[in-house]
């Protein structure tokens, strides 16, 4: 069991908030101050740099946050998750989704069997499946080969796919990987309008197999397959299925042999890494996904082993919860500079906001403090072009993570100096700003009246002390990828615990879910609805009305 230790409660977080009121972090004075600092607050693996120097610490806020680390028992949470300690109490399940890239021999236990053999089994189903797939042995119902396949499935069973393929599309195999996510009928249509029924591959994704939008659109495709002039039985070539819920599974018609299982301890939104990733390996190719798989093994090490100064996503969690408990940020930008990223924060939405979405604890209290922050961003250079201008000068603080890669994937023309100014400008200007003798002197130079400069002066101040962390990768691989992934998914175990959080439920998901349910029957006839509140039936009622 976690430890169940209210944060706001420790000797480490009174301290940490006298810090918070007798300290002005400057970025400025403590970059001059300590010509050391970029050495002491940044770190360097094989693979990257995280450089957090430009945050509002200093050494003393970290010896705080690793000691308010310690009062939380966060080694132990680490410990008791890697282990298969049934750490997900509010649905009485391990939470194993590093079993799942864990090539290490160590057996891991739940419910005293080993898992091991299990997982190996479903990763030599995926690479053969794939391999057929890709190679044209596996042939559609007419005979021929399969160059599309069609991921249906929503949340967890879609974002980390969709994300993966959009970042590794430069590893790409001959095989067009579509995803169907939404109800909206109009997703799948624009998706299959330009398919063939022929060489299509659905592949039915859903922890569960009673999500209404997946089952919804997994129906309607088999209906499209079957108006194409197939069969029954030609079904079992065109659809397969991701799946914990054999058993509903086999009720929609797809064959066992065609079956990926995976297991109630893989959390719907931690769920790439195990049979819901068959879309990456169609996509990207068994070794590619093996590669991304070790990378995150990389990572799980590195959380495991490293002491908690040097160890990634444990400082990441930390100056994420500096910034939420203390400075009140309400948000947190994710902004990677590459577009193969463009899905990252869209994906990190899911990972951290329903993981610490929260606000009661391990105890069953309300919490007292805040919880996850709002997760957003774009990638750079366009969110420059949108919405940096409330980060530069707006009134809310917004920490964010800037992530980017040295080599580019492609060597077009200047491209990529270009790109990457732009990523060290952006975290250069949040720190430091502008300040009103620097605008005053620029605007002296360009020849502006007294009476010009004072009207404009303000407007061109940049404060400056947005804090922001680096991530300079060497490159995009999968191996890469899936450290990054893993040190975000670490990252938000790490607040989880701090917080005293059950970080792998969602409970917070059900009652709209429930009410859909309620409300669809009464949208079939003409009648007036009366039994809800006024604003539900004058909506019910107006869609009624001009559907
Ligand atoms: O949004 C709620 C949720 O349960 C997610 O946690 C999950 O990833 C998603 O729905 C899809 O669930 P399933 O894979 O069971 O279809």
């Amino acid at each position: 069991m976690l430890p169940k230790i209210n944060p706001s409660h420790t000797k480490a977080w009174e301290d940490l908030e006298s810090h918070f009121a007798n300290n002005d972090f400057e970025l400025r004075t403590l970059f001059k101050y300590n010509p050391e600092r970029f050495k002491e607050f940044s770190l360097e693996t094989e693979d990257l740099l995280f450089d957090y120097s430009k945050n509002l610490i200093d050494s003393r806020t970290l010896d705080l946050l690793l000691k308010l680390a310690e009062e939380t028992q966060l080694k132990e949470a680490i410990g008791q998750m890697f282990s298969g300690e049934k750490i997900n109490e509010t649905e009485n399940r391990a939470v194993l989704h590093t079993a799942l890239r864990d090539f290490s021999e160590t057996p891991i236990l739940v419910d005293g069997e080993n898992i091991k053999p299990a997982i190996k089994k479903v990763l030599n189903q995926m690479k053969a499946f794939s391999e057929k797939v890709i190679s044209g042995e596996h042939k559609g119902f007419s005979g021929k080969e399969i160059t599309d396949v069609v991921n249906i499935g929503i949340g967890g069973s879609d974002l980390g796919p969709v994300m993966v393929c959009s970042a590794l599309k430069h590893f790409k195999t001959r095989l067009d990987v579509h995803f169907v996510s939404n109800v909206d009928g109009n997703h799948i249509a624009e998706v299959v309008k330009n398919l063939n029924p022929e060489t299509t591959l659905f592949i039915i994704a859903s922890k569960t197999f009673t999500t209404q939008e997946t089952m919804t659109n997994a129906q309607s495709a088999k209906d499209w397959f079957l108006k194409s002039g197939a069969n029954e039985a030609d079904v079992a070539k065109h659809f397969i299925a991701l799946s914990t819920n054999t058993e509903k599974v086999n009720e929609f018609g797809v064959l066992a042999e065609n079956t990926f299982e995976f297991w109630d301890w893989v959390g719907g939104r931690y769920s790439l890494w195990s049979a819901i990733g068959l879309s990456i390996v169609l996509a990207v190719g068994y070794e590619n996904f093996e590669q991304l798989l070790k990378g995150a093994e990389a990572t799980d090490i590195h959380f495991k082993t490293k002491d908690f100064k040097e160890n990634i996503p444990v400082l990441m969690g930390l100056l994420g919860i500096w910034y939420r408990n203390f400075y009140a940020a309400g948000t947190y930008a994710i902004l990677p500079y590459s577009q193969y990223l463009d899905r990252f924060a869209a994906y990190l939405q899911q990972g951290d906001m329903e993981s610490n979405g929260k606000s009661v604890d391990r105890n069953g209290d309300f919490v007292e403090y805040e919880t996850g922050p709002i997760i957003w961003g774009e990638p750079g250079t366009n969110g420059q072009h949108a919405f940096y201008q409330l980060i530069h000068q707006g009134t809310e603080l917004i920490p964010s993570d800037f992530i980017a890669f040295s080599k580019s994937c492609n060597d077009v023309s200047n491209h990529q100096d270009k790109l990457i100014a732009n990523f060290f400008a952006q975290t250069e200007a949040l720190a430091f700003g502008k300040t009103e003798e620097e605008v005053l002197a620029e605007l002296e130079n360009q020849g502006l009246s007294e009476e010009d400069i004072e009207k404009l002066i303000n407007y061109k101040i940049f404060v400056g002390n947005t804090p922001t962390n680096s991530i300079l990768i060497k490159e995009l691989t999968p191996y890469t990828l899936g450290q990054l992934i893993a040190f975000y998914e670490h990252k938000i175990f790490v607040q989880g615990v701090i917080w005293n959080v059950f970080s792998f439920d969602q409970f917070g998901v059900e009652l709209g879910k429930v009410l859909a349910n309620k409300i669809l029957p009464e949208l079939k006839d003409n009648q007036d609805i009366t039994n809800h509140d006024s604003s539900t039936n004058g909506l019910i009622n107006f869609y009624k009305k001009s559907k």
